[in-house]
């Protein structure tokens, strides 16, 4: 935590100087612990790709988000990022490109697959709520403001302007719509219904989102990230943190995808978008939080359930694995540094590291055992990810079981008080294994803790069956009222915002 992005700053500002090694080597992130030189390495790789900048550097405009303007600047990381249409699937991840009927709702020729047709366990889980309408493998990142205007979840529910912070370039329409200000223009795009902030944006994620223009260092633009990050290090004890000045530079290729790959909830009314870190990044404390406020996504449909959705935790998962803890951060696998047309630069292409295994983990992992082979890498992800499965299997069968248990015990006319300890427990069961199934590499990021949480689920589901038995029993957790939602302002059929 010594290193600021300011300082990489001042880096860039000098890069092509002749004294630009030394100053690269003061300034670099000593984020990985010290002594640990396998770590290292992702630091030691950055600092090349730093003194590959361009001599004198070409200077862009704030005011443009247009990638293909700073494509003109710097064209191979463009051409890298225009990339990420390219579908490929692998074992658990990537995606399989499924020809897709154009109709004038949904103009697509071509989609990922779906995952709710896919699984029954998934709709049964989500029953009630628009997830079970409709719910896809995600692909690359230049499909991401598409996918969610057509989604069909935005047929079955009105959803709000808070959508579009992770599914577009915002940083511009934030400015404008603000005067200046994102967080104010934060606050009146989250509120406004996604049909009409989406008219205020034109591209996905862009360079101006990652990239202070004039020094291309990387920032966090995201209001909801710099917000949530302050809560979780003020819970660590840090107050006031400001991630723009004091996250090193081995953080900021973390947190710049962490604007994104979270779990989030819409707070209140005004549907602020929140990241639930105020208690810590686990599951737990986020459940926590979550039971403080009593807040649901919605109730579920079978079974009066007052039912949590969880969201591609990347960020969270990611943050309790072996990897985060040597310093090995998203940029490391997803965007890892390459020699591209002779010049050595990080891979916008980002993808499931499985289809780049050289460039994504043999690079570092040869310096710490020479032998090791890209096969070899590859088959022990896999096998992580085999176990895994076959956990997050029996974890939905128990919470299938408990979801029929309780809707037959509803309609054998039970009542709330004696379906309350049940109803609690699926909402804990079920948010448990949505964390992990919402996760999207498959137990990976942090195997040990996912096979931990997919334990626990199963074990609160089983609980929730006992509990529907024997009224005395006495579950591992306290049980929690969750109050009912406030009643909806429209007639709208569906209460659910996400
Ligand atoms: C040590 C390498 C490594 C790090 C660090 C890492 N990932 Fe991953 N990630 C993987 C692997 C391996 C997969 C599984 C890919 C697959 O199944 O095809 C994956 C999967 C993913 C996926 C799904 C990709 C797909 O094709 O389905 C996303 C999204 C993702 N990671 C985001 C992140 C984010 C965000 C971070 C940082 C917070 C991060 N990853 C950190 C290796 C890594
Ligand atoms: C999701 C975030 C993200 C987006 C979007 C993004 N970049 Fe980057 N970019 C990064 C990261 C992470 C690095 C590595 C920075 C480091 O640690 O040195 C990087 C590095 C760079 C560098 C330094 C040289 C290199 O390749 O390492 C340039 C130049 C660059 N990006 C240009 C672009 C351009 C042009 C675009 C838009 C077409 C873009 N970036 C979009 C995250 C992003
Ligand atoms: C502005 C929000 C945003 C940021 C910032 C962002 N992502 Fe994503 N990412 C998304 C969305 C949304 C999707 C899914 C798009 C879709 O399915 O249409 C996605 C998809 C992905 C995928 C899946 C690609 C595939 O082929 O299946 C990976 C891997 C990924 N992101 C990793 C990263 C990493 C690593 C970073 C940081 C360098 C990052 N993302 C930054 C929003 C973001
Ligand atoms: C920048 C360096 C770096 C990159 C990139 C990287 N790793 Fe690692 N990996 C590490 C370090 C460091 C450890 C922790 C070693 C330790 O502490 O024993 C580790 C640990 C692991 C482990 C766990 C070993 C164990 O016994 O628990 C596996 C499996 C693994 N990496 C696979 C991968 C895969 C697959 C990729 C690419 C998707 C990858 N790594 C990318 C540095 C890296
Ligand atoms: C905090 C950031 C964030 C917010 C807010 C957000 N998304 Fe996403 N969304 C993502 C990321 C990251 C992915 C890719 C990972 C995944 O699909 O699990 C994604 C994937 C998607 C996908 C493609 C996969 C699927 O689920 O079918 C759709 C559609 C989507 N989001 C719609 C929405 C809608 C509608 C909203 C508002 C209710 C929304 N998103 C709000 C980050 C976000």
């Amino acid at each position: 935590m010594t290193k600021t992005s300011r300082s990489y700053t001042a880096i860039v500002a000098v890069a092509g100087l002749s004294a630009c090694l030394g100053a690269l080597l003061l300034a670099l992130p000593v984020n990985p612990p010290a002594g640990d030189a396998f770590a290292q390495t992702a630091a030691n790789k950055s600092s090349k790709a730093q003194k590959a900048k361009p001599a004198a550097l070409p200077q862009i405009s704030d005011d443009v988000d247009d990638p293909a303007v700073w494509g003109k600047l710097f064209p191979l990381q463009y051409e890298l990022y225009l990339k990420t249409k390219e579908m490929q699937p692998t074992k658990y991840g990537g995606s399989i490109p499924t020809p897709h009927t154009p109709t004038a709702a949904d103009p697509r020729t071509v989609t990922s697959q779906s995952k709710s047709d896919a699984d029954a366990g998934l709709r049964t889980m989500w029953a009630g709520y628009a997830f079970a309408a409709d719910f896809r493998e995600e692909r690359g990142h230049a499909y991401m403001l598409e996918d969610q205007k057509y989604t069909k979840r935005q047929v079955v529910v009105q959803q709000p302007g808070a959508c579009m912070n992770c599914h577009a370039s915002t940083y511009l329409a934030n400015k404008k719509v603000g005067d200046g200000d994102i967080v104010k223009g934060f606050e009146k795009i989250n509120a406004m219904p996604y049909s009409e902030a989406v008219k205020l944006v034109q591209h996905p994620v862009a360079c101006i989102d990652c990239h202070d223009a004039k020094t291309m260092a990387l920032r966090v633009t995201r209001p909801a990230f710099i917000e949530g990050i302050r809560a979780f290090k003020a819970s660590q004890g840090i107050p006031n943190y400001d991630v723009n000045k004091q996250a090193s530079q081995a953080e900021m290729r973390a947190y710049v995808c962490g604007q994104c790959h979270v779990e989030y909830y819409f707070k209140g009314p005004e549907k602020r978008l929140v990241f639930p870190w105020s208690k810590g990044l686990k599951v737990e404390q986020i459940t926590a939080l979550y039971d403080e406020i009593g807040f649901r996504d919605w109730t579920h449909k079978d079974t009066g359930a007052p039912a949590l959705k969880a969201q591609h935790p990347e960020f969270e998962m990611w943050s309790q694995g072996i990897h985060a803890r040597a310093g090995v951060t998203c940029a490391d696998c997803h965007m890892p540094k390459m020699s591209y047309k002779g010049a050595n630069l990080s891979d916008h292409w980002v993808r499931s590291p499985l289809l780049n295994v050289k460039n994504a983990c043999l690079d570092c992992h040869k310096k710490h055992d020479a032998k090791i082979t890209e096969k070899e890498l590859k088959n022990r992800v896999e096998q992580i990810q085999d176990r895994h499965w076959k956990l997050r299997e029996d974890a939905m069968a128990a919470l299938m079981g408990l979801i029929g248990d309780l809707k037959s015990a509803k309609e054998a006319g039970k009542s709330d008080a004696d379906l309350k300890t049940a109803r609690y427990l699926q909402r804990r069961a079920q948010f448990y294994l949505d964390f992990v199934e919402a996760e999207n590499s498959t137990g990976f990021h942090a195997p040990q803790e996912a096979a931990r949480i997919l334990g626990e689920s199963l074990n609160y589901a089983r609980q929730g069956q006992i509990a529907i038995r024997d009224t005395s029993f006495k579950p591992t957790v306290a049980i929690v009222d969750i109050p009912p939602p406030p009643p909806a302002p429209a007639p709208d059929p569906a209460p659910a915002t996400r």
